[in-house]
């Protein structure tokens, strides 16, 4: 096979029509973030603004990672930012498994092209397709697994948060967690 790229992974993307997602979207939205980043974050798929913008997490839910990742002194500049799905499921419902199978090889070329150490699931649907497909998110997160080099861990969906004010403070936790496992990594 051909050495990956980024230049390959898009171009796979923007024409890909694997599942029935590509009939309504706008754009492709393939990940934001440092393509070398030690930390990958995973959402669920693009909402409104996202499938508008070819961006992830550009919405409010997007807005509210960006402050809890500034929270724990995390930029752009240290976590890329990818989803399950990378068009838009319609009306934001849950992906269905076909279309998250069709769109996970994109995921695991992106996995391989970033080497992560850690990587981060946003929320139950990332859980389960990621870690576990009986992932339970309130009873799980803030915990880690290891598997094939990578270190897991999930938190809840920053839409979440927005629901649920409750579920803030151990998401935040869940956040100084993560910053300190990457600190011991770096050797800091
Ligand atoms: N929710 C997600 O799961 N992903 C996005 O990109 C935006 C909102
Ligand atoms: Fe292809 Fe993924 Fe879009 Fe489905 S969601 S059409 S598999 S890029």
């Amino acid at each position: 096979m051909a050495e990956k790229s980024w230049e390959t992974l898009e171009g796979a993307c923007r024409s890909c029509k694997k599942c029935r997602l590509w009939e309504l979207r706008t754009n492709v939205v393939i990940g934001k973030g440092n393509p070398k980043a030690d930390i990958l974050f995973i959402g669920e798929g693009p909402g409104q603004q996202e499938d508008l913008q070819g961006k992830p997490f550009v919405g409010a839910a997007g807005q509210l990672l960006d402050k809890m990742l500034a929270s724990v002194e995390l930029s752009l500049d240290d976590v890329y930012i990818a989803n399950i799905v990378k068009c838009r499921p319609p009306g934001n419902r849950d992906p269905y498994d076909d279309e998250k199978e069709a769109c996970l090889n994109f995921l695991r070329y992106q996995l391989k092209l970033i080497e992560p150490k850690i990587i981060v699931c946003l929320g139950r649907v990332a859980a389960c397709t990621i870690i576990d497909p009986e992932f339970r998110i309130t009873r799980q997160r803030g915990q880690w697994f290891s598997v094939k080099g990578y270190e897991f861990i999930a938190t809840y969906h920053p839409s979440a948060l927005l629901r649920d004010e409750e579920k803030k403070r151990p998401a935040w936790e869940d956040m100084k967690a993560i910053r300190k496992r990457w600190d011991e990594l770096k050797g800091i």
